[in-house]
């Protein structure tokens, strides 16, 4: 499905006519990590030249066509007033259309710089969120939508107008390729998940709950489709294991018998490192930000656990105050940070200097400056 609208570029000749930015490096030539001042999309395409392929994870939250100019210490306002423009931080005002071409043009750079084994990760909201899934879904394929994460923001508010309240917004989720990191993260049971899925308790204590032996199908492999202990697996279903292997689990106390003669797996808490995590993430937004549209800490290190690994490549060319930058930089990933705001990259430069300089965990990063 091709999203239309009137000012919809050719994918070429955004990538060949983009100009390229011109950056000053104004301290720390050759690290690792960088940070830049300038407009992402030139940016991005000089960094093409050394960063094609090479980056595990994306995670960006760009402005939401909000029409609005957010400035530090202050919610949204509806306008720059030219009396006080130092203390802007940002303007949020294209909109409609051209919002989306903005958008479209980042996203296909972006692509372009993602390994085969990376991911992104965009943070929208649920006025625009809909027609960015189309675009998205146009440029890394449907197939590799990964999910549409809701994610609670903040607690209810009064609103004022006549709909229900808004306390989520959305995160897009895809991957290059089927070979993405993926690190599974689970999530600790809470005592109430422990009484409801582990019931059971066995004579040491344990806590645990029982699975069926078999599954759906026929023969899967082997011996799955055999008899066992004289019992056969239920028509159209085959043992989950070889019945060798049943009848050592059967040794080792980890099949429970039913009164009926019904044979079920135990499954056991303590052996559980947690749950998978779902589609619907808990990350409140920090109470006090340093900056308009601040990021929760915490949502972006599950991220980046969840989607790459220590020394990989973590990138966010609207990066704000540089919540993604500070978890990568404490998760021992390296990183590179764009953002065009002098506001933000003030607020970067003080977050970083703030954070522990450790012999294991360096805080070093090339500053480079559009001209
Ligand atoms: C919603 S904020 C990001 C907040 C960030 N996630 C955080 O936790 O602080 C969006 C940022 O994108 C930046 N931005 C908008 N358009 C840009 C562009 N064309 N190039 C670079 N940065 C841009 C803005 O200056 C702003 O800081």
């Amino acid at each position: 499905m091709i999203i239309y609208y009137d000012n919809k570029k050719q994918k070429e000749e955004i990538l060949k006519n983009t100009p390229e930015a011109k950056l000053k490096i104004i301290f720390g030539r050759g690290s690792r990590n960088k940070l830049i001042c300038a407009d992402n999309i030139s940016a991005m395409k000089i960094l093409l030249n050394d960063y094609s392929g090479r980056v595990d994870l994306v995670y960006i939250d760009p402005p939401f066509a909000t029409n609005g100019c957010f400035r530090i210490g202050n919610e949204r306002t509806s306008t720059i007033s030219s009396s006080n423009d130092d203390d802007v931080a940002y303007s949020d005002t294209i909109v409609g259309d051209d919002f989306l071409e903005f958008l479209r043009e980042r996203l296909i750079f972006l692509r372009e710089l993602l390994s085969e084994r990376g991911s992104i990760y965009l943070h929208i909201d649920c006025k625009i969120g809909h027609y960015v899934k189309l675009i998205m879904d146009e440029i890394f394929g449907r197939d590799m939508f990964k999910n549409d994460i809701t994610r609670i923001k903040c607690n209810p508010k009064n609103f004022n107008r006549k709909a229900f309240g808004n306390i989520k917004d959305s995160i897009l989720f895809y991957s290059k390729s089927n070979s993405l990191i993926w690190n599974n993260p689970q999530i600790s049971f809470s005592e109430d998940d422990k009484m409801r899925l582990f019931k059971k308790i066995d004579s040491d204590g344990r806590r645990y709950t029982t699975v069926p032996l078999h599954a759906p199908g026929e023969t899967i492999k082997g011996n799955t489709n055999k008899t066992w202990k004289g019992i056969k697996p239920p028509k159209g279903r085959h043992w989950r294991t070889d019945p060798d292997n049943l009848e050592e689990l059967d040794k080792h106390g980890i099949i429970e018998w039913s009164e009926n003669g019904i044979p079920r797996k135990k499954i056991f808490l303590d052996n559980k490192d947690g749950k998978k995590m779902q589609d619907i993430w808990e990350f409140k937004d920090p109470q006090y930000p340093q900056y308009p549209t601040e990021k929760s800490l915490d949502l972006l290190k599950f991220i980046i656990k969840a989607s790459s690994n220590e020394g990989g490549l973590v990138f966010d060319c609207f990066a704000g105050s540089g919540t993604t930058l500070i978890a990568a930089q404490e998760l021992n990933r390296n990183w590179i940070g764009i953002d065009k705001s002098e506001q933000a990259i003030k607020i970067v430069r003080k977050k970083l200097d703030n954070l522990p300089n450790t012999l294991f965990n360096k805080v070093e990063y090339e500053f480079l400056k559009q001209i």
